[in-house]
């Protein structure tokens, strides 16, 4: 079955994983894709955030969180009193997945199945036990279900801190926040996306309070 663990180098440090990262054929993702686009942010972090997958400019700029949804992200967090440089960012799934629009060239996003989120978790297992945060924040429905299982509702869920559960059997001591995606306020009609913001700004805000 898919399954990205044997991609992934034992004992490597931060640069050698994501160097094997580039050459993932652990799901069939990475054919469309134009490339893998590994977390960023070093070891030192105290707050790591997890998003779905990349997105169109993400994959094409091999950095997580740099476009649209990444701009809400960057803000809310200055918001809630988290410094940027102390985060590493990441993503559930490493690899773009999307959908041609019928016209036109457009590429649409679509949401990684199940497998292909189980068949990414080693490079997630991997990143956690490398930089071993303090807070997890799961950004929105897909990175939930992905960490606690196919029953998490996010707007049940969010803004209430909990043990990370263990990944892969690896053991975890980090609180883990879940939240909405930030994509989710750019989607927003006018009357909706102030709220929306604000609510990511507060559960940001319960994480950032978890910082000793
Ligand atoms: N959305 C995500 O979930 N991750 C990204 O990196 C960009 C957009």
């Amino acid at each position: 079955d898919y399954d990205a663990g044997p991609y992934v180098p034992a004992d490597a440090d931060l640069r050698a994983l994501r160097e094997a990262a580039v050459g993932c054929h652990g799901c069939p993702l990475y054919r469309d894709a134009t490339q893998t686009v590994f977390g960023s942010g070093d070891t030192s972090a105290r707050v790591m955030l997890i998003g779905e997958q990349p997105g169109d400019q993400e994959d094409r700029r091999g950095e997580p969180f740099v476009g649209p949804a990444g701009g809400v992200l960057t803000r809310a967090i200055e918001e809630a009193g988290i410094d940027p440089g102390d985060t590493y960012v990441t993503n559930a799934v490493k690899h773009f997945k999307f959908v041609v629009a019928a016209r036109g060239k457009r590429r649409i996003h679509k949401p990684p199945s199940l497998r292909e989120m189980t068949a990414c978790r080693p490079w997630l297992a991997a990143e956690l036990r490398l930089v071993r945060p303090e807070v997890v924040v799961a950004l929105g429905a897909t990175a939930g279900k992905a960490l606690l299982g196919s029953s998490f509702r996010v707007s049940e869920e969010r803004g209430v801190p909990r043990p990370m559960p263990a990944l892969d059997g690896d053991p975890a001591d980090e609180t883990l926040v879940a939240t909405i995606h930030p994509s989710a306020v750019l989607r927003a009609d006018d009357a909706e996306r102030a709220r929306l913001y604000a609510g990511l700004v507060a559960d940001l805000t319960v994480a950032a309070r978890l910082l000793s």
